[in-house]
């Protein structure tokens, strides 16, 4: 799908945006890996998202557009704090604001169950991605080390194709 400057205002008056659901799961994860979101091979299984998505059912959403899945924003939170991850819009249909817009309706959700803060980790190599996450007034904490563990086996579907 092309879209050329003179079709960006009547393209972005297109866009749905609604919760995602499992049977969004197959058009996201070709946009995940066409996005270069970093994923593996357990939590970003069809299986792994539906757990995900009964967790946290109504704090994630899709852009479509033509009725295709053109953006993701996968957001939950532990009943404390909020975490966003797996943002991505594809390449076609970016810098026209759904980014944006996928974040304040994730961020809106999580006010409305009551949390105060929200997180996400970045590659720091990907600065398109740190650059759109500070447009959106996600600071940087340097005084943090970023540290976790595996709890089971996963292979990493590597992102070093980020586009
Ligand atoms: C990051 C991403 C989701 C942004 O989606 P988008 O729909 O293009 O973002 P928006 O149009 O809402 O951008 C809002 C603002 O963020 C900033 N921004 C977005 N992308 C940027 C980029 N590549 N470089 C610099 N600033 C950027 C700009 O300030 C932009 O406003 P402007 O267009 O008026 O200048 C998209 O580029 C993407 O899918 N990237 C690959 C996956 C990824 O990196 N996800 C984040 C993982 S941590």
């Amino acid at each position: 799908m092309e879209i050329n400057s003179n079709e960006r205002k009547k393209v972005k008056n297109m866009i749905e945006y609604r919760i995602m659901t499992i049977d969004d799961y197959e058009e996201a994860y070709e946009l995940w890996i066409r996005c270069g979101n970093g994923l593996n091979n357990k939590d970003d299984s069809r299986e792994g998202i539906d757990k995900y998505l009964k967790r946290n059912p109504s704090t994630s959403y899709v852009a479509v557009l033509d009725k295709k899945v053109v953006g993701v924003i996968l957001c939950g939170h532990d009943g404390r704090r909020g975490i966003i991850q797996h943002a991505c819009v594809s390449p076609d249909c970016r810098r026209m604001g759904i980014g944006n817009k996928l974040v304040d309706l994730a961020l809106d959700a999580l006010k409305k169950e009551g949390i105060n803060k929200v997180l996400l980790v970045a590659f720091k190599k990907n600065e398109g991605g740190n650059a759109f996450w500070e447009a959106q007034g996600f600071t940087l904490r340097e005084d943090l080390n970023y540290r976790n563990k595996a709890l089971a086996e996963m292979i990493r579907i590597d992102p070093d194709y980020v586009k």
